[in-house]
């Protein structure tokens, strides 16, 4: 026998019990008559006591080192000096017999909250970083984060049905990971973006509740909140409206923060695209805080500021009792927004002294009226100070959603105690792609237009609203869905839209065309982001230390060294013409 008890859970009442533990060796303290080992394993760590008078034992315990595994047993004894701070803080085990099980290597860096590990490092051995308990408990939290979600799903009437992982590409705005077919030289699969068409599918057959906690492939740009392959909570149902989607999957959410960290959030709001963007400057906006931006181009216009500058546009962001903040900070936010990637210029501001004088870096081209008119629509009072910025529209909403997340960073206005989930919807269909002259799908192609946009399609099509929604929680983009197109005429004329040729979406995507023929139900559903519900759940904006074992920046697991060259038979086989 290893064990009977773990490494977490001994306490007082079990002083006097003889046990047996396994774990590893988390560090050692020889205090010349008495020699401590904290023993370490998934669920704690237990004090070990050696004392001089087992001189054996004594010195086989000096010699281990740390990682090594051990299995101990020993008599649990009330600790002089206790440790409040963990479970396992008022017992030791005194210990009668030490078996190594394996010796280790001095591990590459210090398995510790606190590590002197840098990433790279890091995830070289990542097995080793899996030990500290800041992974280990994401990990944990994410087993817990989807088992609720499965538990909730499956309580309602939703099957979870696996979809293929070889497929024919999948049109989520990325590229595709491609796979070749050894069996049919020259053709290729692609790994799922999502499994968008699938679902659908399942609709037409009847499954009216379908669920999926599913690997995605991407192959785009990595940052913080994105991985090459990450987990999707994919979901879909039959016969219901846009409204009805958002319920079923508030409550999800509501269920999901309630059961990990057992607070009760408000029903979430629901703002539109359009009033997204003009007063947070983003579609994922972060509504734990207020800062809203607000529109000034109607008072501008009749400035001299104005008839100076000839901005289309003007729009500001006021901080309440902020007068004061310090120059320097001043100069950071308008050093922040001439960064390249985020692409502002000249930020001006105005503000109301405690004096009630109101005073702004270009007063010179504002007359006394001018201020108290900018003044008064930025709600303005003793003390406060507005930031404002002029230029195109597109751009300044930009810059300063940008802005207002810096500017609430940096004077610490976020409560990361809170959960704000919102609901964004009513998104374009369309969006102009600048550099291949063409329309795009904002969600994707399946998306339906609202009703009433329909006949706008061929008129106006940049004005045709999608039945589409995100769910967004604090800033990030956490889940997105719409309500699909199940009718074989709309989907083609959508696909003409979108610059494909009718044999091109007949090759491409003639499958669900067809089943569209046989009885489609309408239907829609959602996707949620697992990873990244997990990294929002637990206030943290990188996914990777949510994933066991994630790719690095460039896509690549430096742990088992891939991508890699592949053998040269390898390569033959699958019939691939490739000179490396
Ligand atoms: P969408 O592309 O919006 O929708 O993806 C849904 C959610 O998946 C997460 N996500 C990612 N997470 C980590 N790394 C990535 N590279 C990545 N890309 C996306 C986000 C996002 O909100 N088929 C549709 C859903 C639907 O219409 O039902 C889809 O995939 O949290």
């Amino acid at each position: 026998m290893f064990r009977n008890f773990n490494c977490g859970e001994l306490n007082l009442e079990k002083v006097g019990t003889i046990v047996t533990l396994s774990g590893w060796v988390q560090k050692s303290r020889n205090l010349g008559n008495v020699l401590f080992i904290d023993l370490r394993d998934r669920y704690g760590i237990t004090q070990l006591k050696f004392e001089q008078n087992n001189i054996q034992l004594f010195e086989k315990a000096q010699s281990l080192g740390r990682e090594y595994v051990l299995k101990i047993v020993g008599k649990v004894v009330e600790r002089e000096s206790k440790n409040k701070n963990i479970k396992t803080g008022e017992i030791e085990v005194l210990v009668d017999e030490l078996n190594i099980l394996n010796p280790s290597k001095t591990p590459p860096f210090t398995i510790e909250d606190k590590t002197d590990g840098g990433e790279e490092l890091r995830m070289k051995y990542r097995y080793l970083d899996i030990r500290r308990n800041k992974i280990r408990d994401n990990l944990i939290l994410r087993h817990k984060i989807s088992s609720e979600a499965r538990n909730y799903l499956n309580s309602i009437g939703f099957i979870d049905v696996e979809t293929p992982y070889l497929i024919k590409s999948t049109p989520e705005g990325a590229r595709d990971f491609i796979v070749p077919s050894r069996m049919n030289p020259g053709k290729f699969y692609a790994l799922p973006q999502s499994p968008q068409t699938f679902k659908q599918l399942l609709m037409v057959s009847g499954i009216d509740k379908y669920y999926q906690i599913v690997k995605c492939f991407r192959d785009e740009d990595l940052r913080a909140d994105r991985q090459p392959e990450f987990t999707q909570i994919d979901c879909e149902m039959s016969f219901v409206n846009q409204s009805q989607v958002l319920e079923t999957f508030e409550g999800l959410i509501k269920d999901l923060i309630f059961k990990i960290k057992n607070i009760n959030v408000e029903d979430f709001k629901q703002i539109t695209y359009e009033e997204s963007i003009s007063k947070y400057g983003t579609d994922k906006p972060d509504l734990r805080y207020d800062l809203e931006i607000i529109n000034l181009s109607d008072t501008i216009a009749g400035t001299e500021f104005f008839d100076f500058f000839k901005y289309e546009f003007t729009a500001g962001i006021k901080i309440k009792s902020g007068s004061t903040i310090s120059r320097k900070q001043i100069d950071n936010f308008s050093n922040y927004i001439k960064q390249q990637e985020v692409g502002g210029d000249k930020l001006f501001n105005i503000k109301i002294n405690e004096d009630g004088i109101i005073k702004s870096t270009v007063d010179k081209f504002l007359s006394d009226k001018d201020k108290y008119s900018l003044a008064s629509d930025l709600k303005l009072n003793k003390g406060d100070i507005a930031f404002f910025m002029s230029g195109e529209r597109k751009n300044i909403l930009s810059v300063l959603g940008n802005l207002r997340v810096f500017i609430a960073k940096s004077l610490d206005l976020i409560n990361k105690n809170k959960f704000v989930p919102l609901w964004v919807i009513d998104f374009p269909l369309f969006e102009w792609d600048d550099e291949n002259k063409r329309y795009s799908a904002m969600h994707h192609p399946f998306t339906a237009p609202k009703e009433e946009d329909i006949k706008k399609l061929s008129s106006n099509p940049l004005k045709v609203k999608a039945n589409a929604y995100d769910l967004v929680i604090n800033g990030n983009e956490v889940g997105g869905g719409s309500i699909r197109i199940h009718n074989k005429d709309l989907q083609n004329q959508i696909f003409s839209f979108l610059g494909f040729s009718e044999k091109e979406a007949s090759e491409q995507f003639g499958f669900l065309m067809n089943a569209f023929e046989y009885g489609a139900p309408p239907h829609g559903g959602i996707a949620f982001g697992l990873d990244r519900l997990c990294a929002v759940i637990n206030g943290d904006e990188s996914i990777r230390d949510y994933i066991a074992f994630p790719k690095n920046n460039s896509g690549k697991d430096i742990m088992i060294e891939s991508p890699s060259i592949i053998d040269k038979k390898i390569i033959e086989d699958l019939n691939l013409d490739i000179s490396l």
